[in-house]
């Protein structure tokens, strides 16, 4: 009966390993759920449901986004003037009209959040 056994111990590992590596497996504490309404209603649409991309956006999960790469202001910056295309091939992103520098301030926590689950910094 050995085998069988190693066979549900690895079954089990598996599956324990593809939940810890989904990152919106975890919900967003509830102080960032302002946030994350406000990123998935503007920001979601070209860049995905937990910041995962789409083929309209980049992912923000992406290691280039880390505050060292792109501080908070690259993401004040964006949807104030909108961004000419220069990482990607997706073009360029629009300017996001009606987005207060308040929503972004929970936007911008919320997708610090999603990128620390994702353990990009
Ligand atoms: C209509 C699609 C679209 C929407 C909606 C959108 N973006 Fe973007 N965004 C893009 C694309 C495309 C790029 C990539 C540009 C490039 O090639 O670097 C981008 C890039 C960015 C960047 C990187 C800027 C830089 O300096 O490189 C930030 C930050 C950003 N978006 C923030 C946001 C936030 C915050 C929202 C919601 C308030 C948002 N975006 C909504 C399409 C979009």
């Amino acid at each position: 009966m050995l085998l069988p056994a190693a066979v549900t111990l690895a079954l089990c590992l598996a599956v324990t390993h593809a939940a810890a590596a989904d990152a919106t497996a975890v919900k967003a504490p509830p102080a960032l759920s302002k946030g994350e309404a406000l990123f998935n209603s503007r920001c979601a649409a070209c860049h995905g449901i937990g910041a995962k991309g789409t083929p309209v956006g980049p992912p923000f999960l992406d290691k280039i986004y880390e505050p060292n790469h792109h501080a908070d202001s690259a993401f004040y910056r964006a949807p104030e003037m909108g961004v000419r295309a220069h990482h990607w091939k997706f073009g360029d992103m629009p300017k996001i009209p009606d987005v207060t520098r308040d929503d972004l301030a929970q936007i911008i926590a919320y997708i610090r959040w999603l990128q620390k689950q994702a353990g990009i910094f």
